[in-house]
């Protein structure tokens, strides 16, 4: 599924405003619906066009109450009874009863209220004013009317790049809201987790133009894997494409889940990804795959001899660290230039890790969060002699994903803090750090939307990537980029 149409951008803005800019607060459904009974026909019959969340697909999403044709419940029979004829909507009269049929549009009217539930949780953060302890600030919109905005990177001119899950690579120019897309970015695969992760910058991109990209790579009989390529951009297009990363056809699997993908360079020019372990945890102890792993690279791929595992039998020698469950944060000291890094834990024990080469973090063997029900009575030990503890732990999950320290000088107080960016809880963090050690946590704000990336931009204000939550944790929605301004500055 791709963001293409003119009408899925509509949509998408349509529903950004109105929507996100709800402020009321519903209450949140409690538990697990049961399912609803025309879902089903509802994925047999309409999913493949119509796509399965706010995204949509080659058509557009029926979940967001904005028509075409018509919404009323008469015209939405005749649609679906009689096709459109011209358009690739085909009749179903011969294929669904009329009680099929009501059944359905009962179903899109639910999914519809759904959708604005959840979205009306999330506030709209612009023009609200957060009293944080040290410093007073507010929300300043970048870009909008993006589709679960996933990574950030900004360009020397202080323009900024933005990957949509859903698989589009937007260049924010000149503060226009809506950005423009590259076109020529690779298809993605968009199921569940998957789909176009982080962009990172080439550290000498004024010679090189190099511009970095991970993603979850369609591979054969519906499976995906991370792959990392890197591409310029020419009058707005995605050109000289090269592959730094693509796994072998037997580590491309059917699962949707824990693709890692955070990018970051170090100092020396050295790209770090991460990439999750793709729901098969034994992997993130074995060197001979690159999944569980932090990976470390030279800027065209290969790794540096220096590397940990460099000439062990059988080990990846890109591998920097392992053990790791779905690494999404990583971060670099701005002091020591020590490497930190972020994942997500099984039912909680999510972690924040300082990462040094070689040593092993111990996923699955060990482990602060819980591995399901089932499991409790067998649940593996918090912590085990050779393996790393994490330096900060949370249970229950926060969900963390991007994480960066604030290097600006637009709120003094923070300088050095680490942020910790959160899906299930939807805030952001701010952690003061002495040494290896977290001192304070304090929750910056909450309830805007699921909180993606934040990252210090060039002009020292802190910018954070949000979402509105969907029907479900993996939805597609709308979402935007702001930056945090102080309100003494205005
Ligand atoms: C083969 C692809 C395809 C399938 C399958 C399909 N649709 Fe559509 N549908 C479309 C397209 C394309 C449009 C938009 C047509 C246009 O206006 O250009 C559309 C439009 C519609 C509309 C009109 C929307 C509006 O804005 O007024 C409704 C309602 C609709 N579809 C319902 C369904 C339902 C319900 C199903 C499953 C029973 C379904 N469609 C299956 C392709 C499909």
């Amino acid at each position: 599924m791709r963001l293409i149409s003119g009408f899925g951008v509509v949509a998408v803005i349509f529903v950004c405003v109105a929507v996100l800019a709800a402020t009321s607060v519903a209450p949140q459904p409690s538990g697990r619906a049961p399912r609803d009974p025309f879902a089903q026909t509802y994925t047999d019959y309409c999913a493949a066009c119509h796509g399965s969340n706010l995204t949509g697909g080659r058509a557009p999403t029926l979940f967001d109450d904005t028509w075409r044709v018509g919404g009323d419940d008469v015209s939405l029979m005749k649609s679906i009874r009689e096709g459109l004829p011209g358009t690739e909507m085909p009749p179903f009269k011969d294929v669904l009863t009329e009680a099929d049929i009501k059944g359905l549009i009962g179903y899109l009217r639910r999914q519809t209220t759904l959708v604005e539930k959840n979205a009306s949780r999330a506030r709209n953060p612009v023009n609200q004013i957060v009293r944080a302890e040290q410093h007073t600030f507010t929300f300043e919109v970048v870009a909008e009317g993006l589709a679960t905005p996933w990574g950030m990177a900004f360009l020397p001119d202080g323009r900024m790049l933005v990957t949509e899950r859903p698989g589009t690579l937007r260049l924010i120019d000149n503060g226009k809201r809506l950005p423009k897309v590259i076109d020529g970015t690779p298809a993605v695969w968009t199921e569940q987790d998957g789909g176009l992760f982080d962009v990172a910058v080439h550290p000498d991109y004024a010679q090189s133009g190099w511009i970095y990209l991970s993603y979850a790579e369609p591979g054969e009989n519906d499976t995906s894997m991370t792959s990392i390529i890197r591409g310029r951009i020419q009058s707005g297009r995605w050109v000289d494409q090269e592959t730094l990363y693509r796994a072998p056809a037997e580590l491309f699997f059917p699962t949707n889940v824990h693709y890692g993908s955070r990018f970051l360079f170090d100092r020396e020019g050295h790209l770090f990804y991460s990439i999750g372990d793709r729901g098969h945890d034994t992997d993130a102890q074995d060197l001979s795959r690159p999944n569980g792993k932090v990976h470390r690279v030279n800027d065209d791929g290969t790794a540096p001899r220096e590397n940990p595992f460099v000439g062990r039998e059988g080990a990846l020698e890109s591998i920097w660290s392992y053990g790791h469950r779905n690494p999404q944060g990583l971060a670099l000291h701005p002091v020591t230039g020590a490497l930190w890094a972020a994942e997500h834990g099984p039912i909680g024990g999510d972690e924040l890790n300082r990462i040094e080469p070689g040593r092993n973090y111990g996923w699955p063997l060990v482990t602060s969060g819980r591995l399901g029900k089932r499991a409790v009575a067998t649940a593996p030990p918090r912590q085990q002699e050779g393996l790393e503890a994490p330096i900060a732990h949370w249970t229950p999950t926060i969900a963390p994903s991007g994480i960066a320290f604030y290097t600006g000088d637009r709120f003094p107080e923070w300088k050095h803090d680490l942020f910790v960016s959160g899906l299930a809880g939807e805030a952001l963090r701010r952690l003061e750090t002495n040494g290896d050690e977290v001192v304070h946590e304090e929750v910056l704000f909450k309830d805007f939307g699921r909180v993606r990336d934040v990252a210090t931009g060039p002009d020292g204000h802190l910018y954070v990537a949000l979402n509105v939550p969907g029907v479900k944790l993996s939805d597609t929605t709308p979402g935007m980029i702001v930056r945090l301004v102080p309100t003494d500055e205005r």
